[in-house]
């Protein structure tokens, strides 16, 4: 064992250790070079036959072998580790900068937001919420409201009819008839809330649209006043509005209610018409069977375009029908 040739297995390993182009080739060297099988691993193992003072400086001469190449591969260990790190950094790199894949996840029309609204807020109070259909007899659509053929109130409803003329089916002009459905399946108490679409005859413009929606309120039981009516108007106006605002109740009329009243609201400096209301007619709770000794009710409607035209100010109803989604987008997220 000559210096000159543990020299030589010092600088084969350091060659190999330095050509070694990645990590994988440099194992390869790592295991030729100080593995079992290595010649400086051979010729320690070998000490062992040697006499005490050969041994003695054999191994120094070996030991420092060894921390000699232990040192060369230490080097090109940490140098191809880096070279992979950015090797990696660059391959895997994000341009954050590029624009993402939008996907429109959809959402609702202020329309069915605000009916939503409604419908949460009376569900809250005990209230259950009704639907009845778009296509509406005759008789509940007007007669069962006490609206007779030829009742001039008719013709305040330009109505849609359905052929063929005799079959009595109509398109419903608000939805009052959902009371009579309700009020002749169910016995009072009776609390609920039908929002739904309605139909009549008229040119969309900024304010009008042949079709529109409403909600109708709905309450028949023991000792109803029309204190109560007023409290709940005003809760209501209160949620859809603001805590500050105030309703008042003019006189008027319905045939399906007496006495009748227009409700406005004072929002934003001026009184601002919002629907009709009333004591339920007690010919109406006749016809539905509802013993008018024992129980009053109240009735509420209102347009839900009207609502959210006045508590957004949106100024034309064009905006609310034609589906225009940089109006939709203003009302709610996901779009
Ligand atoms: N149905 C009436 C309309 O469409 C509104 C209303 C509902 C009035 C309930 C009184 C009571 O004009």
């Amino acid at each position: 064992m000559k210096p000159a040739e543990i020299a030589s297995w010092i600088s084969d390993a350091q060659k190999a250790f330095s050509a070694a182009k990645d990590l994988d080739s440099l194992k390869i060297a790592r295991l030729a070079h100080t593995g079992d099988k290595a010649p400086i691993s051979l010729a320690s193992r070998g000490l062992g036959s040697l006499s005490p003072d050969e041994k003695a400086s054999a191994g120094k001469l070996i030991g420092d072998a060894k921390a000699e190449i232990a040192k060369a591969l230490a080097t090109a260990t940490e140098k191809l580790e880096s070279e992979r790190d950015s090797k990696v950094l660059l391959e895997e790199v994000v341009d954050i900068t590029l624009p993402v894949q939008r996907t429109h996840r959809g959402g609702l029309h202020p329309i069915s937001i605000i009916k939503n609204e409604i419908s949460d807020f009376f569900i809250e109070q005990g209230y259950a919420v009704e639907e009845g259909p778009e296509l509406e007899s005759g008789w509940l659509n007007f007669d069962a409201l006490n609206i007779p053929a030829d009742h001039p109130a008719r013709t305040m409803q330009d109505t849609f009819f359905i052929e063929p003329i005799e079959s009595g089916v109509v398109l419903r002009t608000h939805t009052s008839p959902v009371q009579i459905r309700t009020m002749l399946t169910q016995e009072p108490p009776i609390y609920v809330i039908c929002p739904g679409r309605t139909f009549r005859a008229d040119e969309l413009d900024a304010t009008h649209s042949p079709v529109f929606h409403q909600v109708e309120g709905l309450v028949v039981d023991k000792g109803i006043t029309m204190a109560h009516l007023k409290g709940t108007l005003d809760n209501f106006a209160r949620h859809m509005f603001g805590p500050d605002v105030t309703t008042r109740l003019r006189p008027s009329f319905f045939p399906f209610t007496e006495p009748s009243a227009e409700v406005d609201v004072f929002f934003n400096g001026r009184w601002i018409e919002w629907g009709g209301c009333g004591m339920v007619n007690p010919k109406v709770l006749a016809t539905c069977g509802i013993d008018t000794e024992v129980y009053t009710g109240f009735a509420f409607g209102m347009g839900l375009e009207r609502t959210l035209m006045v508590r957004h100010g949106i100024t034309d109803m064009h905006d609310i029908v034609e589906g225009d989604l940089r109006f939709t987008r203003q009302f709610g997220v996901g779009l």
